[in-house]
């Protein structure tokens, strides 16, 4: 496997702009892709407040925040891939826009780039099957915010070879990240146990066991999480809080992963939580 030294982002948002942040800094020259311009600018403009907030911090010079923003740059097209090593799609979490993207970067990218997933819950297998190379097709699961934590979830779709899985590895560890292998099954090991306690405080909320600003502050101040489940469902977004409940649901076909009624309510009112400035929580 040729060394990786391009890479691609696909998706401006939350965090594919997090993960370009993370590779730049990392140096490696990246590809930031998007549908629309002002949604790379969007992710752009995090990036930037985040290593500026670097240089006040003095963990970062202006010349390195100007090196790593320098070696970020636009696309707006997927033919951008035709000269990149790994491409890291962490587009919007559903099956049909997922495949699309395999299915047409398995024609634009070199023959030994590695495609790569930032998926939360999708079978890594059912997005390697629309190409012709399931073999080099991975997970790796960033979580969020990526510039912060230490984890990659990196999953292994049922062909993916080891070959592939090692230079994932080694890629993150350069970011300074832990790795830690999994087996492709519904929600991986982070959302198959983190997302049941999100839907769980939920229930709880939905069926006036306590307010929300109690299930939150049992959790932050008796377990020491750092977020209420809450308050961390609204970090996360509701929209894909809902989609990986459905496909623990669907995939692992037990009852006790049905989405609570409530999330699916909130969803479908446009209540998405911090990036829809509402969800449990109202924002500014
Ligand atoms: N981007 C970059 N840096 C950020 C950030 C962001 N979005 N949010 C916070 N930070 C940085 C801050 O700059 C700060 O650093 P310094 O003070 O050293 O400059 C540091 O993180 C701590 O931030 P704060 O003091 O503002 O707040 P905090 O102590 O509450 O920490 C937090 C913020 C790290 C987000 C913390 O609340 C936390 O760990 N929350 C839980 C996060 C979590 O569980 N993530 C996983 C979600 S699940 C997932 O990602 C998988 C999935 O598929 C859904
Ligand atoms: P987001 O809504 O913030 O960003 C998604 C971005 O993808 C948007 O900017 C959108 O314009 C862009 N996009 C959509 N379709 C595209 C296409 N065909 N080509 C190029 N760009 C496209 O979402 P997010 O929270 O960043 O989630 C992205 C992915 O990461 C999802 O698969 C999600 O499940 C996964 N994920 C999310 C979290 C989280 O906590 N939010 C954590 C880990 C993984």
């Amino acid at each position: 496997m040729m060394g990786i030294q391009k890479v691609m982002v696909i998706g401006a948002g939350q965090m594919g702009s997090g993960i370009a942040q993370v590779c730049a800094q990392a140096g490696y020259e990246v590809k930031l892709n998007d549908m629309k311009q002002e949604f790379f600018e969007r992710g752009y403009g995090v990036i930037s407040k985040n290593l500026t907030r670097d240089v006040e911090k003095g963990r970062k010079t202006e010349d390195e925040k100007a090196a790593i923003l320098a070696r970020i740059t636009m696309s707006l097209d997927l033919q951008d891939a035709s000269d990149v090593d790994i491409i890291i799609e962490a587009a919007v979490e559903n099956m049909e826009v997922k495949q699309s993207i395999f299915q047409q970067l398995d024609k634009i990218a070199p023959a030994q780039a590695i495609l790569a997933t930032n998926t939360s819950s999708l079978p890594i297998t059912e997005i390697a099957a629309v190409t012709n190379r399931p073999e080099q097709v991975i997970g790796m699961h960033f979580m969020n915010p990526v510039p912060v934590m230490k984890l990659v979830e990196i999953i292994r779709g049922l062909a993916t070879s080891d070959e592939v899985y090692k230079a994932a590895e080694e890629m993150t560890v350069k970011l300074a990240k832990t790795p830690v292998e999994v087996n492709d099954f519904p929600g991986f090991i982070s959302n198959r146990i983190l997302l049941p306690m999100i839907n769980e405080a939920i229930y709880a909320l939905y069926e006036g066991v306590a307010s929300k600003e109690a299930i939150d502050d049992v959790m932050k101040l008796g377990m020491n999480h750092p977020m209420g489940p809450l308050t961390l469902a609204d970090f996360i977004g509701l929209d894909t809080c809902l989609s990986i409940m459905e496909i623990l649901h669907e995939g692992l076909g037990d009852s006790k992963y049905r989405p609570c009624p409530l999330l699916r309510k909130y969803v479908a009112a446009g209540w998405l939580g911090k990036k829809s400035g509402r969800g449990f929580y109202v924002y500014e």
